[in-house]
Parts: structure tokens; sequence; C-alpha cells
């Protein structure tokens, strides 16, 4: 028996069930597609197929720039779209869920899955937000259900948080982490169940500083996103923040930063005031988007920020981490 127990491992999967094809579920399809993988894809919404199929074929060019896809063009004969859940889990040896951010609508659709597969399918879901154990009480075999929260673009951004809830089973997290690596991700383990997870915690962290600082009048809308963009970003590409403040303290690193300055650090880290996403405040981050925006429209942004990322991720690709480069 494999360490995952009665489960199919992970490099055995040949097929799986997507479930919700809108932003998030499609780019998982191009993902799998890329590593050789079968889907079967259930999505309601009127011409759901052809928005899915289009944008597989839409992010073949930069999955093969990557390295991640070999074939020359995306597959579409590995794809079947079904008409009912029924159809979609059947035969698949994983399911995957996608669909909106709505506790009522997931629940209802985890209850249809469990009623149509055995208790060894693994479950897995994109949540952003909502916790593996509450999720999970929507079926027979909690133990099986696993959280594999992607970032946007999800064929691009190589991390994911892996979640388990309460009841899920040790070996379905390592599973999730396995199962990740082989589709070419990193993989971060949480070991606790938090509100937004973690990843968005750091970033939401920022943002609430960002609208303070905007509705304070700080700065102006654009130097703060260029703050990010040309001062923390660059270096964020490279590492996290807690290697940043290490390198910040000379030689003596860490503890000579916080020897030095952590009664200063303790201030910055302290929050500039409390924040409510009040009518007010959601209007000013609304015109403070277009400006930044500056006249062009979300396609265009993200068409240049997808293609921006191909060759960040490429060139971060040929840099080991400085131990590698002997
Ligand atoms: N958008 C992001 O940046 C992001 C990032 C990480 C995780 N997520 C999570 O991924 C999930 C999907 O988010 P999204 O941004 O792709 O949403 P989306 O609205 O783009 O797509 C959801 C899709 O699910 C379909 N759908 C609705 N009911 C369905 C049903 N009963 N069966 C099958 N399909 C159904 C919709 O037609 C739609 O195409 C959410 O849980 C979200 O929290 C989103």
């Amino acid at each position: 028996m494999s360490s995952y127990g009665k489960y199919l491992p992970p490099e055995k999967v040949r097929t799986i069930a997507v479930l919700g094809t809108g932003s998030v579920g499609a780019s998982w399809m191009a993902l799998f597609l890329a590593h050789g993988i079968r889907v079967q894809a259930f999505d309601p919404a009127p011409g759901a197929e052809e928005r899915a199929r289009k944008f597989v074929s839409d992010a073949w060019s930069a999955l093969r720039t990557l390295g991640i896809a070999q074939q020359l063009a995306a597959p579409q004969d590995l794809i079947s779209f079904c008409s009912s859940v029924t159809e979609v889990v059947a035969g698949a040896d994983v399911i995957q869920e996608n669909v909106p951010e709505r506790p009522a609508l997931k629940k209802q659709l985890l209850e249809e899955v469990e009623r149509a597969i055995s208790p060894e399918t693994i479950i897995i879901s994109s949540t952003g937000g909502i916790s593996p154990s509450s999720l999970q009480q929507y079926g027979k075999h909690p133990q099986r259900l696993v959280v594999i929260h992607p970032f946007n673009p999800t064929h691009l951004i190589p991390l994911v948080e892996v979640i388990g809830g309460k009841e899920t089973a040790d070996e379905i997290v390592e599973w999730a982490m396995e199962f990740s690596r082989r589709m070419g991700k990193h993989p971060i383990k949480l070991r606790k169940e938090a509100s937004g997870h973690m990843t968005n915690r750091l970033q939401f962290a920022l943002m609430r500083e960002a609208v303070y600082c905007l509705i304070e009048g700080i700065a102006s809308a654009e130097d703060i996103d260029a703050a990010v963009r040309y001062g923390l970003g660059p270096r964020w590409a490279l590492m996290g923040g807690i290697l940043t403040l290490h390198l910040a303290g000379g030689s003596h690193g860490m503890k000579g930063i916080l020897d030095h300055a952590g009664d200063a650090i303790e201030g910055w880290m302290t929050p500039l005031g409390s924040l409510r996403l009040t009518e007010e405040v959601r209007n000013e981050l609304v015109e403070a988007a277009e400006q930044v925006a500056g006249g062009h429209a979300v396609g265009e942004w993200v068409h240049w920020r997808d293609e921006s990322l191909v060759r960040l991720l490429a060139l971060l690709q040929q840099h080991p981490e400085p131990e590698l480069q002997q």
C-alpha cells in the first residue's frame, strides 16, 4: 500500500473533475492539461465551455514558455464538458471545486458530489476564505476533503496554500502537498485554519495600510502603488519579509536590526488606525483604482500582467538560491 493508504497516489491521477470553470477553474484546467491529465468539466453558465476552452488555448503559450506544457497546442481533446454533477464525477480520480465563494452553494454542490463518488475519491476545494472544517461538514467522508488555495492567475503563480480541516486525514494533506508539487507548484502547509487562510492576511495587512494612507492623504493612489511596484515588490519577488528584515540588519542580521531599530519597527507595525470599508471609503478606492489604471481597461492590464509575469517567473527559474551557487 502507498503512503496515501486507500487513496490513489498523486502520480497515478489521470482524470480530474473540475467543477466551476470561471477564472480559477479554467486556469486549473490549463495546468492539469499541461501535465497530461484529462479534465471532465461542469459549469452551468451559458457559454462556459467556449470560454474555458478559449482560456486554455490562450494560456498555453505561457505554460510552454515556462516549460510546464510540452505539447505545441492545448490538447482540447483531453477536455470533456459534462451536463450534470453526476456525469462530471463519473470515473474521475479526483474532484476539484471552484464554484463561487458562497457557502450555501458549495454545501449544496459538495452534498451532491458526495452522493455520487466513492469514499476514496479526494475532494479539493479552491476556496479563498471558507474554512475546510466548515466545508467538510457537508459530507459523510470528511477526511478526504482538503483546500488547495491558488493565487490568480492560478496557472502561473507558483504558490498554493494547502489547508486541512479538523477532520482531514494527515495523509490527505500530504497527498495535496505532493499533488501540488507535481503540478509545478510551491505548496505551503498551513498548520491552522485562519480567516482568509494566511497569504491573503499578509496581502490585506498591506492593503489596510495602503487604504489608510490614501484616505488620510499621506500619498496619492499612484504613489502608494508605486511604493510596492518599485520598492517592495522587486525584493519580495526574491525573498519574504522575514529574510528581507534579516538582511537589513547587516552582519548581525535580524538580531542586529531588532537591537538597533526594534522600538521604531514596533511603532511601524502598529496599524495607523482602524479601518471600515464604509460607502465613502469604497468610493474613494474605486476612484483610486481608476486613477492608477490610467484609462486602460482591466483586460489590458491582465494581459500585460500575465505576459510580464511569464518573463519574471522565467528569470526567477534561472536564479537558484545562494547556497546552491557554490
Ligand atoms: N478569483 C481569485 O483570485 C481566486 C483566487 C483563489 C481562490 N479563489 C476561489 O476560487 C473559487 C472560484 O472563484 P472564481 O474567481 O473562479 O469565481 P468565478 O465567478 O470566476 O467562477 C465560478 C464559476 O462557477 C460556476 N458555477 C456556479 N454554480 C455552479 C455549480 N453549481 N456547479 C458548477 N459550476 C458552478 C459559475 O458559472 C462560474 O463560471 C472561489 O471559491 C474563490 O474563493 C478565487
